[in-house]
């Protein structure tokens, strides 16, 4: 075997530096595991914590990424939830199995607080393992604990769309990919909303039933009343933010609800009154529970969905996939394969 390695978020070396070191194989601690990491993937908010912008500092030196997939090859006292040789990820929330979230679920996240999945090993504590889709290769399953659990939560939870309902997608992000798959699982008339011609391609075959190039039709809110016979989604899912939270309430029906997930930062106040004479409900989300994302995987199984994959990099080109990331445009997840 390999030279067993983790990388490190390293503040001193400026924004996107990653340092890797040897690491020995760890030594589980009571109701912990410890899996044997195959694949990684990142997320916007890896970014963010390179850049020192995510509402909950990154721990100096902390193993970097929520998402990854591996295989269990030691367990701890008292664990029961998983055995050697099963195919694991972990929940985005160190404790956050079910329930309504609190503020102590948040401050513990993998790859913030706690070391995460960019290394040989890694160390997962018991109730946060979720075992995933037997069909899915390596790499897609790597992809689901964050973007895959926050579009389900909108999608099902408090109350799930149902079947001919209509939902938006705002932005063609990972986010809003899990968002068309999981509308389609539920059986929900999709309008996607994207910037170019190559992207509407790829979410039409995604499941999209209609998209709007925003680049061609800046005011896509009201191509979306038009595409409703005037009476606007039922359901929004919105993983922009701020700079499209008005043309999202625009499109909402008149007790439509919609989901802000795109990062907001918590100086910027909404600019006006978006809601005029609606009654819509807006709601902001942070991931979702050990029981969202069993769920999610349930269905998942069910429909033999497969997660977009947009690119995999090898473990030595780390820094490479945080790059693309951030500047390469990509449709769909950035992974990243651990020999
Ligand atoms: N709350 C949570 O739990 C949670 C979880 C995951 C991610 N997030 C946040 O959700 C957001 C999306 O993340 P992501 O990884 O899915 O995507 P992303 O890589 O941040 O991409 C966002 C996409 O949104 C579209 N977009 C950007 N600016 C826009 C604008 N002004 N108007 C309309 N569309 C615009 C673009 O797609 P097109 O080119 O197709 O238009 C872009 O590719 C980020 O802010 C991320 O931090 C939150």
């Amino acid at each position: 075997m390999r030279q067993a390695v983790a990388y490190h978020l390293d503040p001193a070396r400026g924004a996107g530096a990653l340092t890797a070191a040897p690491q020995e194989m760890p030594v589980p601690g009571p109701r912990q595991v410890v899996i044997r990491v195959r694949a990684a993937s990142l997320n916007r908010r890896d970014l963010m914590l390179v850049d020192g912008t995510y509402p909950l500092p990154a721990t100096p030196g902390v193993v970097p990424l929520s998402d990854g997939v591996g295989e269990v090859i030691a367990v701890g006292d008292d664990v029961t939830r998983a055995a050697v040789g099963d195919r694991v990820t972990a929940t985005y929330f160190v404790r956050w199995v079910d329930g309504p979230q609190r503020r102590s679920h948040v401050v513990e996240q993998y790859g913030a607080t706690h070391p995460g999945m960019l290394a040989t090993y890694a160390v997962l504590e018991e109730d946060s393992v979720v075992h995933v889709p037997g069909h899915l290769t390596d790499p897609e399953a790597a992809t689901l604990t964050c973007a895959g659990v926050v579009a389900w939560a909108a999608l099902s939870t408090p109350s799930p769309v149902r079947p001919g309902e209509t939902v938006l997608t705002v932005g063609s992000g990972s986010v809003a990919l899990f968002g068309v798959q999981h509308a389609k699982m539920h059986g929900a008339r999709i309008i996607s909303i994207t910037s170019s011609d190559r992207k509407a391609e790829r979410l039409r075959a995604l499941g999209a039933d209609e998209v709007i190039d925003r680049s061609r039709t800046p005011d896509w809110e009201s191509a979306v009343l038009d595409r409703t016979g005037g009476d606007g989604v039922d359901h929004v899912l919105d993983a922009v933010g701020m700079p499209t939270l008005a043309k999202s309430v625009r499109s909402g029906a008149y007790n439509g609800r919609i989901t802000m997930i795109g990062a907001m930062p918590a100086t910027d106040p909404p600019a006006g009154n978006p809601f005029g004479a609606s009654y819509l409900s807006i709601r902001r989300i942070a991931v979702g529970s050990r029981t969202d994302f069993e769920a999610m995987n349930r269905a998942i199984a069910v429909h033999r969905m497969r997660p977009v994959i947009d690119r995999v990099f090898a473990f030595e080109d780390a820094e490479a996939a945080y790059r693309y990331l951030r500047t390469g445009d990509p449709f769909g997840k950035v992974v990243i394969e651990i020999p």
